[in-house]
């Protein structure tokens, strides 16, 4: 079989360039995109009378003949099948003939491999979406039954003040519906068609692409045949999304280990999610969030490995860009497994409420204890100090704030009164923050609403 470019060339390529040149065993995943594109293309030649209707025909059905077989998995992939493109169209060749050769009019593998790129991540799109509105769907049930359970919050992982648990879980679906607006966002950027531009240059038998885009689903054309071949912007979106999503997740995943030790012991992950050890018995250890975890390095290495395979390319294409499907692959693969791993997790785990309750010391509450002050008039940056001096105090007699006696209180200030003790209260500390984006009850459940707002209309996975 011989070479799709061959014509000029008498040697033949060393072997470990053939290999290396050959990328149809990573790119067959473009199969379906691939000829989706020639079937357009074909019916677009055919609308410029480049070819006849009948020649369009042909090549459809040829096309069709072709898809059958990769749906069948009956393809048959040759030794000097050098990509997909060139794979279909070999193919298409031995089923219909010399006809097939007229497909490639005007067309480069150029405009062809971009147009099937973005088809293709278009298409992954449909699916990282319904993945992540599947993990967001998990964070809001699991909100829904945890408005009245209060855990330590923490900043530099040291207890700060209150929050309930609801509140935790829908601070993580916040960060995942702006991975989803991002998402969507660049979808808009990819929906443009590279289709007619050439190698290059640009189309030199006046094909209608606009026709074009519409067939293939793009909401605009490329306006220059240039930067339609050399732009790959599209994929490294995509991979920047991986990565900020599989940060998030990894971040989920974190807090969540964290909970699983002994020392914790707020939250047990269900067998489904877990593994144990070959040599302790006792062990139970959270695998699947520390997957989740370690899977963010090859996610953020796929970003880097492009933006570097792109950083020092002149215009237009240049091979150098056959590095940019792999990486890709990986991304989608990775970040849409995890995003259903981590919806496993999240709806099968169970909080220990009470260890979560054990863990919201009183000097949980020493912010609203100066929050006390602030409300009989004290500047709050004294209020501050008083409350330092008294939280000193009760470290020096080895008691709580709520056991430090009043009159201990009143020799540091005052200010404080016997109402004081009214304000240790953590459900008060909860109860306080009603304002819109607080950990109140009533201000989550407002959050809640509008999350499951969000959520409506989101396509999710069929599984839940
Ligand atoms: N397999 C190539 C790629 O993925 C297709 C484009 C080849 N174009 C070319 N001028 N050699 O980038």
């Amino acid at each position: 079989m011989s070479k799709m470019w061959g014509g000029r060339f008498r040697g033949a390529l060393d072997p470990l360039m053939a290999r290396l040149n050959r990328s149809v065993d990573f790119d067959r995943r473009l199969w379906h995109a691939d000829i989706r594109g020639s079937q357009a293309y074909a019916q677009a030649l055919a609308k410029a009378g480049i070819i006849t209707p009948d020649e369009a025909r042909l090549l459809e059905e040829g096309l069709e003949k072709v898809r059958q077989e990769f749906d069948a998995g009956q393809f048959q992939f040759l030794d000097s099948d050098e990509d997909i493109h060139t794979a279909v169209e070999r193919r298409l060749k031995e089923l219909i003939g010399d006809t097939a050769g007229k497909l490639h009019t005007g067309r480069s593998r150029n405009d062809q491999v971009a147009t099937d790129m973005r088809l293709f991540v278009l298409d992954a799109a449909v699916e990282l979406d319904s993945a992540l509105a599947g993990l967001q769907a998990a964070l809001v049930e699991r909100a829904e039954e945890a408005l009245d359970i209060i855990m330590p919050g923490y900043t530099h992982l040291q207890r700060a003040q209150p929050v309930t648990l609801a509140h935790w879980l829908l601070a993580y679906f916040w960060m995942f519906e702006r991975d989803h607006e991002r998402l969507m966002d660049l979808r808009r950027r990819t929906a443009v068609l590279p289709l007619g531009s050439g190698a290059l240059a640009g189309h030199p038998f006046g094909i209608d692409r606009q026709y074009l885009a519409e067939l293939l689903g793009f909401d605009a054309v490329a306006p220059n045949s240039m930067d339609a071949v050399a732009d790959r912007d599209f994929a490294a979106e995509l991979l920047f999304w991986g990565a900020m999503t599989q940060v998030h997740m990894s971040r989920l995943a974190e807090d969540l280990i964290i909970w699983c030790t002994a020392e914790f012991g707020f939250v047990r992950l269900s067998d489904a999610y877990s593994t144990g050890s070959s040599l302790m018995p006792q062990k139970r250890n959270p695998d699947s969030l520390e997957l989740i975890r370690g899977k963010s390095g090859r996610v953020l290495g796929n970003l880097t490995a492009l933006l570097t395979v792109l950083k020092g390319l002149p215009m237009t294409y240049n091979k150098d860009m056959q590095e940019d499907k792999e990486p890709l692959f990986d991304t989608i693969d990775t970040v849409r497994d995890c995003l259903r791993l981590a919806a496993g997790v999240v709806r099968t785990m169970t909080f220990d409420a009470d260890a979560m309750r054990r863990a919201c010391g009183e000097e949980l509450l020493a912010t609203d204890l100066a929050d006390y002050l602030v409300r009989k008039g004290v500047p709050f940056r004294t209020a501050h100090e008083l409350v330092g001096r008294a939280v000193q105090r009760a470290e020096e007699l080895g008691v709580t704030l709520r056991r430090l006696p009043l009159h201990e209180y009143r020799a540091i200030s005052p200010a404080f009164e016997a109402d004081l003790y009214d304000a240790l209260s953590l459900e008060a500390s909860v109860a306080a923050r009603n304002t819109e984006g607080g950990t109140a009850s009533e201000a989550v459940r407002r959050q809640l609403e509008e999350a499951r707002r969000r959520l409506a209309g989101r396509a999710g996975p069929t599984t839940w």
